[in-house]
């Protein structure tokens, strides 16, 4: 839909920014917006209905876990996942109106763009021993342990307990998100199984892992499971799967 260049998409980023940080001023006639004016926004980065570009490190949010969704935006409003841009965006919105903003996006169509990275096979090969077997000796689990196993992610009707999927993201985008929680940039709530798993992976590890992961095709079809109630038998605690919570 926009022309491509990083130039451009960051001037009509900006130019979005420059109408839509007045509006904050008014924390309660903003609550009022029509949501479709206000979502018009978030595409200048993340893609019409969600769905960001192939070549962009913008991550997709279309059909995500509505709940996943709404704890990412209050984490970015509240400061645990630092982002100054999703920050002022979000600073002076309601948790009911992330909400509704959640809900949108997990409504809409997943994208299905195929993202490819391309790595050699040495370090696909590795990359999928991880997620696909973890490694018992250190005692890291393997991803679909809660992501799924076909990495789809999953949410839980009635609850707020979910995992996002993994596929469809840019390698970048993944190895970035593991790398601040590496760096005790990014939390999730406590307790944070992520950053167990994140401070189990060198490096290298980390780039082997995400090149396998944006390597895999995408299913024509691809939603978080939906299940009925949350899993409770988890590798680890996390407490965005409460009722798992051990
Ligand atoms: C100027 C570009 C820009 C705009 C505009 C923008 N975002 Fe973002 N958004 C980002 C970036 C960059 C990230 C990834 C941040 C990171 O690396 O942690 C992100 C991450 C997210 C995530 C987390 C995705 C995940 O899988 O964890 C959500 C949800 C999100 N944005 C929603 C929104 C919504 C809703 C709007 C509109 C109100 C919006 N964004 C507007 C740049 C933008
Ligand atoms: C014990 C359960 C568990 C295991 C095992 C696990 N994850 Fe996660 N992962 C989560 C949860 C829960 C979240 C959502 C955290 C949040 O709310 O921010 C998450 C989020 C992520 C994200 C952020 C996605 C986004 O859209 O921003 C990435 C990337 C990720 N996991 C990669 C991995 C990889 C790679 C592995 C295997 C090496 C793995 N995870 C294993 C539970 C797990």
């Amino acid at each position: 839909m926009f022309q491509t260049s990083p130039h451009s998409r960051w001037r009509r980023a900006l130019a979005v920014l420059a109408c839509w940080l007045p509006l904050q001023a008014h924390a309660t006639s903003a609550d009022r917006d029509d949501l479709h004016d206000r979502v018009a926004a978030c595409a200048a980065c993340h893609g019409e209905a969600g769905r960001s570009a192939a070549e962009d490190y913008y991550p997709s949010i279309a059909g995500k876990p509505a709940a996943y969704l709404y704890a990412q935006l209050t984490h970015f409003r509240d400061g645990r996942r630092p982002h100054a841009i999703m920050a002022s965006m979000l600073a002076w919105l309601s948790d009911a109106y992330l909400r509704e903003i959640a809900a949108y996006y997990a409504a809409q169509d997943a994208a299905t763009t195929p993202r490819s990275g391309t790595a050699p096979a040495a370090t696909l090969e590795q990359g999928r021993r991880l997620v696909v077997d973890g490694d018992p000796a250190r005692e890291l689990p393997p991803c679909g342990a809660c992501h799924g196993e076909s990495l789809l992610g999953f949410s839980v009707d009635g609850s707020d307990a979910a995992v996002p999927g993994l596929l469809g993201l840019p390698p970048e985008y993944l190895a970035a998100q593991i790398g601040a929680w590496q760096t005790g940039v990014r939390h999730a709530a406590a307790p944070d199984c992520m950053l167990q798993i994140a401070r189990k992976l060198d490096a290298t590890e980390v780039g082997a892992v995400t090149a396998w992961i944006a390597s895999r095709p995408l299913p024509a079809e691809h939603r978080p499971e939906r299940l009925p109630v949350a899993p409770t038998t988890l590798p680890l605690a996390c407490g965005s799967i409460p009722e798992a919570a051990r």
